[in-house]
């Protein structure tokens, strides 16, 4: 059966952690599909450990809907969220609204996920889930404004702890069925979760979250670079480069193909 946005509530009432993980092309997100995570997200983290840039800014829509289309082929079973990327939502509600609706008319997608709490990204989350679309919000670190943030953990000082704490109040009234915690301390991603209804998934924030997100890159271990508070289950670029050594001295050595 496949997951549902419902299911996600039920399992945070009943203490049962939520695993998601970020998937941008088919085969990779057939493997995580089958492997059980319940939430694969076609994160705007495309952008560099997809396509090679230095930050998520560049991704275009289109860019993710391409990609989002070749996870949902690989997807059976996981719920697929699919970021909005920077600045497809943040000119206008209309904006926002376009953006959304063909994330969910050309891809399989079920829901977006976009970042930030202001009055604005809030209203905006309003609007999209009045209308049917499926919202997952992301507060504290949100890459996108990290022209302005930079990517130092937030919510540091008690006055910005409360700012983020309010943000994420307001966009579970606004409709948020979810809430990505991205790199503030425990305590504070712990008063989030436990005022919150709705389930706070973490990514930097500690072990209190109803459940965790991790770039798969990372977990990998592909990425060249990634965040303190990332981990690598494995060293996939090692294993892929001793893969390759050893195809090329069995090619030199006229080994393979063996006859
Ligand atoms: O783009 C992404 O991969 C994300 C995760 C870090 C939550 O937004």
């Amino acid at each position: 059966m496949a997951v549902t946005i419902q299911q996600l509530t039920q399992w945070k009432e009943a203490g049962r952690s939520i695993i998601s993980l970020t998937a941008w092309e088919y085969s990779l997100a057939q493997v995580l599909d089958l492997a059980g995570v319940d939430i694969i997200l076609v994160g705007d983290s495309l952008a560099m450990v997809g396509l090679g840039h230095n930050s998520t800014l560049p991704v275009t829509l289109d860019e993710m809907i391409h990609h989002a289309k070749a996870v949902c082929r690989g997807v059976k079973k996981a719920l697929v969220v699919c970021d909005l990327p920077f600045m497809s939502y943040q000119a206008s509600i209309t904006q926002a609204m376009e953006a959304a609706a063909r994330v969910l008319k050309e891809t399989d997608a079920a829901a977006i996920k976009l970042e930030g709490g202001s009055s604005r990204i809030v209203e905006t989350v309003a609007e999209l889930t009045a209308v049917g679309i499926p919202v997952m919000g992301h507060v504290g670190l949100t890459p996108q404004s990290f022209r302005i943030l930079g990517y130092k953990q937030q919510g540091k000082t008690i006055e910005n702890a409360n700012l983020i704490i309010d943000q994420a109040i307001a966009l579970q009234q606004a409709g948020a069925f979810a809430i990505v915690l991205e790199h503030i301390p425990r305590d504070l991603a712990a008063t989030i979760t436990s005022k919150l209804t709705i389930p706070t998934i973490g990514i930097g924030a500690g072990n209190k979250c109803d459940g965790q997100v991790l770039v798969t890159a990372d977990l990998l271990g592909l990425s060249a670079k990634q965040p303190p508070f990332a981990k690598s289950y494995v060293n996939l670029r090692q294993v892929i480069s001793d893969a390759v050594q050893e195809f090329s001295q069995e090619v030199q050595n006229k080994e393979f193909p063996q006859s």
